[in-house]
């Protein structure tokens, strides 16, 4: 309890808490011990409902017992744990230290295991069943809110599961993927390509490269403004996983099939994030991770 702005609300805090229980004990004394001028039939005088009368009996023992039992608990909880404003208590305990135990008890326990998958290539470590059980239950945790549990991801997240790679699939490149996140940019285009009928053109150009149902005339007419593009996707249109820029050619679209994806791609260009994961997951974790997105598309080495 260290949160507290300034030392009035400590005291503040813990003087109310202190009064109030005093206050309970106050009471239960005064009650316990004051007569209340009664009539001679027993009853307080008051009646309802015509002959409804409230008796003037004393609390009974057993309750009057439980509440001084709950006051002082109510004292030694407030000697031992964290209530009195930022009196942390002669336990010394607070919830973020209790998680940090756990935490810690967790990490010891499955260390031994972690050193294990992490004396393995990650290509061999693909073929152990109990590594890939446990990167299959990081990848839920982490990963399949973007990636989807079957990594087969959507529009705008990679299929982690084929063989198609923006940034590389080999376990090295995936590595560095992991650690340090990528940031996949392509521009606004349509500058540097022209008209908007240039841009049409150019996209009827993209798709004869993977053989797509395309426009031949106006395909031909884009093939000359397709050089603004090749610094990236590569002459060729097979891409470049240096800056993650896709391939072209093939069957595979991140951002959607068809002409009018294309044409967006050009005018409005695209920044995708995929986030580090340094710092929040441990080396070995991104090891045994490695090793499951890289066993996805690949058939893992004989041990
Ligand atoms: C917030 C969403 C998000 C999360 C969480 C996330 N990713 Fe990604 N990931 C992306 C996006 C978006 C890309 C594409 C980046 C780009 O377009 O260049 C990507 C790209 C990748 C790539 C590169 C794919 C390629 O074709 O080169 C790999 C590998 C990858 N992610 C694995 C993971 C793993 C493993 C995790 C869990 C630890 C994870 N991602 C968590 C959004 C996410
Ligand atoms: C500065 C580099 C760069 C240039 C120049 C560039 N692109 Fe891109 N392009 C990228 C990157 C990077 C992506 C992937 C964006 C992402 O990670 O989501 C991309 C994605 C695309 C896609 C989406 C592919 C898919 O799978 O959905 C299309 C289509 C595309 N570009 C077409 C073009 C065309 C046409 C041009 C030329 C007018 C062009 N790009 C110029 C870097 C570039």
């Amino acid at each position: 309890m260290s949160d507290f702005t300034s030392e009035f609300w400590h005291l503040y805090v813990a003087g109310l808490t202190v009064v109030s229980i005093i206050a309970c004990l106050i009471l239960l004394w005064i009650s316990g011990t004051t007569k209340v001028n009664a009539s001679s039939d027993n009853t307080t005088g008051h009646v309802w409902d015509e002959d409804l009368r409230e008796m003037n009996n004393p609390l009974p023992r057993w309750w009057i017992y439980l509440f001084i039992l709950t006051c002082v608990f109510g004292f030694v909880y407030a000697a031992l744990y964290p209530t009195l404003g930022k009196f942390q208590g002669t336990l010394n305990w607070s919830s973020a230290g209790q998680h940090t135990d756990e935490v810690k008890k967790a990490v010891d326990s499955t260390a031994p295991l972690y050193a294990k998958f992490n004396g393995q290539p990650p290509e061999q470590l693909a073929g152990d069943a109990q590594a890939m059980a446990v990167g299959e239950r990081l990848f839920m945790n982490n990963c399949a809110q973007c990636h989807g549990s079957d990594a087969r991801g959507s529009k705008g997240f990679p299929n982690l599961a084929d063989a198609d790679w923006l940034w590389g699939g080999a376990p090295d490149a995936i590595k560095t993927t992991l650690n340090e996140g990528r940031q996949g940019v392509m521009p606004p285009m349509a500058a540097a390509v022209g008209s908007a009928e240039d841009v049409r053109n150019l996209a009827q150009y993209v798709l004869s490269l993977s053989g797509s149902p395309h426009d031949s005339i106006q395909a031909s007419l884009g093939k000359s403004k397709f050089g603004a593009c090749a610094a990236c996707h590569g002459m060729d249109g097979k891409g470049n996983t240096a800056m993650g820029a896709p391939n072209l050619t093939d069957a595979v679209w991140l951002h959607g099939w068809g002409a009018d994806a294309i044409i967006k791609m050009v005018n409005e260009g695209k920044h995708n994030v995929m986030p580090a994961q340094k710092g929040k997951l441990s080396d070995e974790q991104i090891h045994v991770l490695t090793a499951y997105v890289w066993g996805l598309s690949n058939k893992p080495a004989a041990k």
